[in-house]
């Protein structure tokens, strides 16, 4: 791949400020991934930018599929989309639109100008504020009106979000735990766990100590073993909120067009439930066992678990690094 070349800086598209592609390529970046691995890179190709999945990135343990690749990608795509139009541009999107090319899994690009209304400047606003929080959140309940909210985003993007309920959450709690438990036993789980969380000078991708947490001192929440491993300071323990509200994201089918719309609506929650002032947890471990992740789907319906988000209201989370755009954005 060739690195951003400074050019862009100075080019006009069409009316467009290249600039502009640029800055919505930097707030794409800012998008969730497992692990922060960041498996994507951008081509700015005319006035579209072009998503690339980089299978070099994936974890290889806990997503053989590629399934998570390809979520956190539909993550990155949608904040494109969230960038642009918070940019004055009505984004369109054209998903895997080159058969030949199964890596490019995206082209964005601006349809018409139009001035964002607060929906969507909310939205962009809340980009650089959203950052994955796993610490204790308060007992404080999510008000139905901010659930109706992120059921509408996953809707919007074609995926459904389902609150669990009392019962459910505590089976879901469960189904957590055993996940865990599991993902501990497979081969090369703490190797790969270690080598995204090593702290390594001037590292910009995995997740740095300072973003990894407390452990849920009860052992409810099944939060990722992060900082287990030699590398990292010790975890000290806290108690986490006795009733975690936990939403449940699935597509109908599941391929890799779901697995991005999967991403797309993950992310659409996660700003949304920001700039409605809640913190966010991704927990993918349920849906890293196949047998239990067909518990949290109905397969006959041919619906599929995605993700699992945790819900709540909590003390602020560090951002995490990201690799610079000379790595990932290359010009044309
Ligand atoms: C597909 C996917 C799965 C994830 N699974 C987990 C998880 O199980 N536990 C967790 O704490 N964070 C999880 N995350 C959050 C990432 O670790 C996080 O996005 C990444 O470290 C970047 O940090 P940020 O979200 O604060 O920008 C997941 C994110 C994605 C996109």
């Amino acid at each position: 791949m060739q690195p951003c070349r400074i050019r862009w800086l100075s080019a006009y598209l069409g009316g467009m400020d290249a600039r502009v592609l640029v800055r919505c390529v930097a707030a794409a970046t800012l998008a969730p991934s497992l692990h922060n691995s960041q498996p994507w890179h951008f081509r700015i190709e005319g006035d579209a930018v072009e998503v690339y999945a980089d299978s070099l990135r994936r974890l290889e343990v806990l997503d053989p599929t590629g399934r998570e690749l390809m979520i956190s990608v539909g993550a990155a795509v949608f904040t494109l989309r969230a960038a642009l139009r918070g940019e004055g541009y009505l984004p369109g999107v054209e998903t895997f639109p080159d058969a030949g090319t199964p890596d490019l899994v995206a082209r964005v690009f601006p349809r018409d100008s139009a001035k964002p209304g607060a929906a969507a400047r909310e939205l962009a606003a809340a980009i650089p504020r959203r950052h994955t929080n796993r610490r204790p959140f308060s007992a404080a309940v999510v008000p139905a009106a901010a659930l109706d909210r992120l059921r509408e985003a996953a809707a919007h993007e074609g995926a459904t979000l389902t609150v669990a309920g009392p019962a459910s959450r505590t089976v879901i709690v469960s189904l957590g735990r055993t996940a865990a438990e599991r993902l501990r036993r497979r081969g090369g789980y703490y190797a790969e766990l270690n080598r995204w969380t090593r702290a390594v000078p001037g590292r910009r991708d995995g997740i740095p100590a300072a973003a990894i947490g407390p452990w849920d001192s009860l052992e409810r929440i099944p939060m990722r073993d992060f900082g287990v491993i030699d590398a990292q300071p010790s975890r000290r323990g806290e108690r986490f909120e006795a009733y975690p509200t936990i939403a449940v994201l699935s597509t109908e089918g599941d391929g890799p067009p779901e697995w991005l719309r999967a991403g797309q609506a993950m992310q659409r929650v996660l700003l949304v439930a920001t700039g409605l002032h809640l913190a966010t947890t991704p927990v993918s471990q349920p849906v890293e066992i196949a047998s239990i992740r067909e518990v949290l789907s109905d397969p006959r319906a041919g619906r599929w678990a995605q993700m699992l988000i945790r819900l709540g209201y909590g003390a602020p989370a560090p951002a995490t690094p990201r690799r610079p755009l000379s790595e990932v954005l290359a010009d044309g």
